[in-house]
């Protein structure tokens, strides 16, 4: 009777397990009776009718554990979908995360960008100061060139003064320059008047003319001094002690010269008693046109010097035409001086 109660109470799910369990123990009880003694005596007892009264209590039983079974896979499928919720809930938030974590790199790339941008423009500012202090500099290095230029000038005019005072100097101690070459500032190859009446700037770069030197020479007789200087700023000179041009009718020849003394060279003897010769009245051997000077040249060979020529800056002739001593360099013509004075004095009584 107590299994028959517990079997009518079995309509609540609650304790469905328990019940389960007893509807098992019931259902043994009709296929083996080894295990429990007291029952075997209930369903002996029982047979014929006692069963025909139990059996659809059995069949009940039986339904409500294949309820109860259905049941329990619907719940185990419930839980496995729990899971699956929870599980997609916890992926969904690990996404949220993660996006949350690429708006975070965005942000930090974006404020990297911000300060490569803010670099950027610094070094732009700098790039755009040192152009301005290129630019700076070049206005510096325009003024020193003015500046130099200047100096230049201020020099120029320093040694103009320097050769006034020297020119004095020569005065009084009785020489006079007669020719002064040292910048090329005057052009020498000139005409026939010219060379007789003389030419350029007494204190630069002159000559004295020919007239003169016929008077200064017939009056008394004079000493011819030359001074003569190359690029490197070697200095020679060149002294004849007896010096006399002739008159414009005899072509103001070179009458005489006198003995040679010095450490230049004598490259004027082979000159002695040739005329003078200018472009328009140039010597039979065309010298003139050739040494790109007047001269006093000799009528076969030209001569071995020619101081009258073209005034070359660096020192090097085209060819002949420099200003030439042949004894300078050993006849090397492509050599020009750079510097020249021809000075004369009334010649002492004791020489
Ligand atoms: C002045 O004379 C000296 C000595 O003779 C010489 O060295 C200098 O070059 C001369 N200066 C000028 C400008 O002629
Ligand atoms: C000046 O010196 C340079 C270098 O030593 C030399 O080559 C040149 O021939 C010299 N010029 C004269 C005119 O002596
Ligand atoms: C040149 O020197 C020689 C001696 O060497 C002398 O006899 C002659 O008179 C000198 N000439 C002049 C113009 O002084
Ligand atoms: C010219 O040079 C030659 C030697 O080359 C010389 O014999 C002669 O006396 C010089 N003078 C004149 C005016 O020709």
């Amino acid at each position: 009777m107590v299994l028959n109660r517990q079997c009518v109470s079995q309509g609540n799910m609650n304790n469905s397990g328990f019940v389960v369990i007893l509807c098992w123990l019931l259902m043994q009880g009709k296929s083996s009776y080894g295990n429990l003694p007291q029952e075997v005596g209930i369903v002996e007892q029982c047979n014929g009718y006692c069963f025909s009264v139990v059996k659809p209590f059995l069949d009940h039983c039986a339904q409500l554990k294949e309820a109860a079974d259905a049941n329990n896979k619907l719940k185990d499928k419930i839980y496995t979908l729990d899971g699956t919720i929870n599980n997609l809930q916890s992926q969904l938030l690990n996404s949220g995360a993660e996006t949350k974590n690429l708006d975070e790199k965005i942000k930090e790339k974006d404020e990297i960008i911000k300060e490569k941008a803010e670099q950027i423009k610094e070094k732009v500012e700098q790039i755009k100061e040192k152009v301005e202090q290129i630019r700076d500099k070049d206005t510096q290095i325009t003024d020193l060139r003015e500046q130099v230029k200047m100096m230049y000038r201020v020099l120029a005019e320093k040694n103009d003064q320097l050769s006034k005072i020297n020119q004095t100097s020569e005065s009084l101690s009785g020489w006079t320059v007669i020719q002064r070459r040292f910048d090329g500032s005057v052009e020498f190859n000139r005409n026939w008047r010219d060379y007789r009446d003389g030419f350029g700037d007494p204190r630069g770069e002159f000559f004295i003319g020919l007239k003169k030197l016929h008077m200064m020479t017939a009056a008394e007789p004079q000493e011819l001094y030359i001074d003569l200087g190359d690029v490197n700023g070697t200095y020679r000179h060149a002294k004849y002690d007896n010096f006399i041009v002739g008159s414009e009718e005899e072509s103001f020849v070179l009458k005489s010269l006198g003995n040679y003394s010095g450490n230049a060279g004598d490259s004027l003897r082979e000159h002695e008693k040739a005329k003078f010769a200018t472009d328009d009245r140039d010597s039979p051997n065309k010298c003139v046109h050739s040494y790109d000077g007047p001269w006093w040249f000799n009528g076969s060979s030209c001569g071995k010097s020619s101081l009258n020529g073209k005034y070359f800056k660096e020192g090097i002739a085209d060819g002949r035409n420099g200003v030439s001593w042949g004894h300078w360099n050993m006849f090397d013509y492509k050599l020009s001086l750079t510097f020249v004075k021809m000075t004369i004095r009334p010649r002492s009584p004791q020489t």
